[in-house]
């Protein structure tokens, strides 16, 4: 559609400087002369928030009708790409309908923190997970003609001074943890543009980082579209446009182009740098062209009936005792708590929705049973309601069974601010308590982004994550609990017993915009699983009102060196019903020679079964799925040895393991003088160069040994062991020329 080289050939350097702003909240600049059409960038991951732009001077939150799916948290949990592929499509949709050219998601932050303000709308708190999903939602929405801005790239994991806070991430957990999940999306999903994130990362502003914008997201991964900031997040216009930023988002007024011209004018910016960057706007917008779609029309109640089944994959049954769900039809049930009635299915900010309309369980819940209702908790108080919880044992005692509908009300969790607590608020709590005394037969429902410390979990029978569940998250939440639907889906993010048990509670959210990402890469089920610590809910548990058995887990080879190998697993649905099974597949490390989490989650898979049928779930595996970033090298190193591929339920039910050997060449070893005795001894050849040191190494282990028995001989053993080259010159005779040559004569010794 549009010849970018021969646009860029006839623009003015002025008209080229003027692409890299937007034109205004949302929209590019168009440059008439040249017949280059302005296109439309609107939020978000899980529903359209277009401002409606008639309107003279638009504000912030208004936004036109849309349908409100549900939020990332949920929909993460249906571990389903299929799911997500078919959300980005709807999502598309809508967007071809209001000619939005950009949606701007999938946001694909790592949840370090269940605080996290904005955790409703991320994915997990494992790469893999967020990566795939994310890299689904592209796919759908893309596929369809609309582009996505994947974000926040990267490492935007506290809502706290997001806009300045400088993070200090270490090499490897920032590898390993917090740009593997956008290494994935981008290499699987193709984004056309990404959202830079406000945030420094170690020292940096995410905006004006080369190593990250140009180094790491084009050199390595191969991303070959836009880069565009997050809303305000351009620190230094100019020194975006040379790390490769191409959009300023919003536009920051005439001065930026007029900054960038006179930037050009004096050779701070190249004509290369300068056309690379128009180049990439000019891409997008003939992206956007392509994929346009005149005329789309699109059927809101159909989209509002697919929200309703896409909530129902994206619920957890954490909780079923007794078998108490799903609840018998035509009973008498209460429905106890202010979200039966107003449900909270979406966060605060800017992924925030005009819904089209709404569902809430009391209105669902009718088509199933007669429900008595009582609201239990007022929604803007904190303290408990005597009247209110009065009425709501009342409700239960004389209802078969009673359903609690709790959660976080919305000033609890959302977009700009960081909880400070897991807690619910206390009103809730002691509703909880006086129902389950009145009433054993009691389910709770929970309304919320994000883990809640739950002290009643292991009284309550049973209990349905419901998280934020879109707008028709009343039907969904009905559905499952009167066992229309079979729930299916299993948590991405841990729920932790307490808040001071989370991986980074000592440094959440750091002090005065300085946040230390101490706790490495153990992050969520990979801190809790290495200390061996108890949980509330692990990561990928979720139940079924069915029975699920695995067997004959199988590797199509038990040596990996290269290529991939095959991993398949039956699974049977030994239950009386229909039900979907998400399959798990974790790399467990046997002996590392280096830090690794206990186990670490690389494949999944979701298969549909009927009572009694068997399937083969397949899924492959490659070296780098054995991997870990090395610093060593800066780069991903499977190490050789053994392993465990386990097929699982959960992170921990681990149904069935099988070994693989994983071949590969020994780590090339640095020589120096910091390198310790015991080390250099392991480079072939190396005995006969160490040769002096070694004797007088053993004559002095020996001495020892006669002098302090065999204790002392280990302990000299060890510390010879662990003496870097230079320091034998102190417990040694050789002289340091000695050491040094010794050095010079290891370094030239060609390694395994
Ligand atoms: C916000 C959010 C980002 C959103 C953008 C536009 O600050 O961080 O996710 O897409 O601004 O609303």
């Amino acid at each position: 559609m549009l010849d970018i080289q021969k646009l860029l050939a006839e623009m003015t350097v002025e008209e080229k400087c003027s692409l890299l702003q937007g034109k205004n909240d949302w929209y590019t600049v168009p440059v008439e002369r040249l017949g280059i059409p302005s296109v439309m960038v609107s939020d978000g991951p899980h529903g359209l928030r277009k401002q409606d732009d008639s309107k003279e001077n638009p504000g912030m939150n208004e936004a036109i009708t849309a349908v409100c799916f549900p939020a990332g948290a949920g929909t993460a949990c249906s571990f389903d790409r299929s799911l997500l592929e078919e959300l980005g499509g709807l999502l598309a949709d809508e967007c071809q309908a209001e000619h939005v050219g950009v949606l701007l998601g999938p946001a694909a932050n790592i949840k370090r923190s269940p605080l996290c303000g904005r955790n409703f709308e991320y994915y997990s708190e494992d790469p893999v997970l967020s990566g795939e999903i994310a890299a689904a939602w592209i796919r759908g929405l893309q596929r369809k003609g609309v582009g996505c801005s994947l974000k926040h790239f990267a490492a935007n994991n506290q809502e706290t001074l997001r806009m300045c806070v400088n993070e200090t991430i270490p090499e490897r957990p920032l590898r390993e943890i917090y740009l593997a999940n956008f290494e994935r999306a981008v290499t699987r999903g193709k984004p056309w543009t990404m959202m830079c994130s406000y945030n420094k990362i170690n020292g940096t502003y995410s905006s004006e980082n080369s190593w990250l914008l140009t180094d790491v997201l084009r050199k390595e991964w191969g991303f070959d579209g836009l880069v565009m900031t997050d809303w305000g997040a351009c620190n230094d216009h100019v020194a975006g446009i040379k790390s490769g930023l191409e959009l300023e988002m919003p536009r920051a007024g005439d001065d930026d182009d007029a900054i960038a011209a006179q930037a050009v004018r004096d050779g701070r910016i190249s004509m290369e740098e300068l056309d690379r960057a128009a180049g990439r706007v000019l891409q997008l917008v003939d992206r956007v062209l392509e994929g346009r779609k005149e005329g789309m029309v699109f059927d809101r109640e159909a989209h509002h009936r697919k929200s309703r089944e896409m909530a129902r994959e994206a619920m957890v049954l954490l909780k079923n005792d007794n078998e108490l769900l799903p609840l018998a039809r035509g009973g008498k049930v209460a429905f106890i708590g202010a979200f039966a009635e107003n449900p909270r299915y979406q966060g605060g900010g800017s992924s925030h929705i005009t819904s089209s309309r709404e569902l809430c369980a009391l209105e669902a819940g009718a088509d199933y049973a007669e429900i008595i209702y009582a609201r239990g908790f007022d929604l803007t108080a904190a303290e408990p309601d005597a009247g209110l919880i009065a009425e709501a044992v009342q409700a239960a005692r004389e209802a078969d069974s009673a359903v609690l509908f709790l959660g976080l009300p919305d000033e609890r969790e959302s977009e700009g601010y960081d909880r400070t607590t897991l807690a619910l608020p206390e009103n809730q709590n002691a509703l909880v308590e006086a129902v389950l005394a009145a009433q054993p037969n009691t389910a709770v429902v929970l309304h919320n982004g994000a883990p809640v410390v739950l002290p009643w979990a292991d009284r309550v029978p049973a209990i349905l994550e419901a998280y934020l569940g879109g707008q028709a998250c009343g039907g969904a939440v009905a559905d499952l609990l009167f066992g229309e639907a079979n729930p299916c889906a299993k948590l991405a993010e841990t729920f932790p017993l307490r808040l001071e048990d989370t991986p980074c509670y000592l440094d959440f959210p750091g002090d005065g915009g300085k946040a230390t990402y101490s706790e490495g890469i153990w992050v969520g089920y990979r801190y809790y699983d290495k200390r061996s610590m108890p949980v509330c809910f692990p990561f990928g548990h979720g139940l079924s009102y069915t029975t699920f058995e695995y067997s004959n887990l199988t590797l199509s080879t038990d040596t990996l060196e290269k290529g991939e190998i095959t991993v398949s697993v039956d699974v049977t649905n030994t239950g009386k019903r229909a039900g979907k099974e998400i399959v798990q597949f974790y790399v467990h490390p046997l002996a590392p020679q280096v830090s690794r989490p206990v186990r670490e989650l690389k494949e999944f898979a979701k298969v549909a079964l009927e009572s009694g049928e068997t399937k083969t779930v397949t899924v492959t595996l490659t070296p780098r799925d054995f991997a870990y970033w090395e610093t060593g090298i800066h780069g991903w190193y499977a190490e050789p040895g053994e392993y465990l591929v386990e097929a699982a339920a959960s992170s921990r039910d681990i149904r069935l393991e099988k070994k693989l050997t994983v071949v590969n060449r020994p780590l090339p070893v640095p020589v120096s003088g910091d390198m310790p005795y015991g080390e250099a001894m392991k480079i072939p050849g190396a005995e006969k160069i160490l040769d002096s040191f070694l004797k007088d190494a053993q004559s002095i282990a020996g001495l020892a040994s006669d002098q302090l028995g065999e204790s002392g001989k280990a302990m000299m053993e060890a510390m010879l062991r662990e003496l870097p080259l230079h320091s034998c010159c102190s417990f040694t005779p050789v002289t340091r020329e000695t050491v040094a040559k010794a050095v010079e004569a290891l370094q030239k010794l060609p390694q395994a």
